[in-house]
């Protein structure tokens, strides 16, 4: 498995994985401002061992007897997405007098490649990149009170804090904690 920054060509994949692995969900619009405004500091994860589909794979004939896959995770031929994480720094007009502060929007890993420090990596990556790249003093994100998953890796891997809770957060009704983390130059 291969991080590597995410480029506009990514964001199909991106969108396909997060529809797959999360509720919360996005235009594809919303994920070209991501990799456009701030392109540093989105990263993806893939593999080039195809040979667990996660999905059913379609195939096509191009004409000539050739087959084509087509798999909604394929990024390349050849390269497949495996995970993602979606950031930004946070541009909202009435925090400006924040010092700068990047923001979590998605991290997501297919099912198949859990639990096996992909997610850690793509947030590392990503945190090193909102400071080096952007300057941000912080980052902050929100997650479900149920997400044991996530709550391990933000609070107790990487050492994020519970900022409070945001009642009814979700669209379901669902509470959200907000969390945030001090980013160090040294880190
Ligand atoms: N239960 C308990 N701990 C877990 C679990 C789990 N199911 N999964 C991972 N962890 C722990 C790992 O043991 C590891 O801990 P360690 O540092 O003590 O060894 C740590 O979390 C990081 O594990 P990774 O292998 O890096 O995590 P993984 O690649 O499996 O991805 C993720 C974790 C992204 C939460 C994945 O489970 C997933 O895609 N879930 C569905 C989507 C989701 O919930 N995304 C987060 C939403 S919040 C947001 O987007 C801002």
């Amino acid at each position: 498995v291969t991080i590597r920054r995410a480029t506009i060509e990514d964001i199909i994949c991106m969108q396909n994985a997060n529809l797959h692995n999360l509720p919360e969900n996005y235009m594809l619009k919303y994920y070209m401002y991501h990799i456009l405004s701030w392109p540093e500091a989105s990263f993806v994860a893939t593999t080039s061992d195809l040979n667990e589909p996660e999905l059913d794979e379609l195939s096509l004939e191009d004409g000539r007897g050739n087959e084509i896959k087509l798999d909604p995770h394929y990024v390349a031929p050849g390269e497949k997405l495996v995970g993602y994480v979606l950031t930004k720094m946070n541009d909202d007009p009435d925090q400006q007098n924040e010092p700068p502060n990047g923001h979590i929007t998605s991290l997501s890993v297919m099912r198949t490649y859990r639990r096996m420090g992909i997610a850690e990596k793509l947030m590392r990556q990503a945190l090193f990149a909102l400071r080096e790249v952007y300057q941000a003093e912080y980052v902050s994100l929100h997650v479900r009170q149920s997400n044991r998953a996530a709550l391990h890796l933000y609070r107790d891997t990487l050492e994020f804090q519970m900022l409070n809770v945001e009642k009814s957060y979700y669209q379901d009704g669902e509470d959200a904690y907000a969390m945030k983390k001090v980013l160090n130059l040294d880190e």
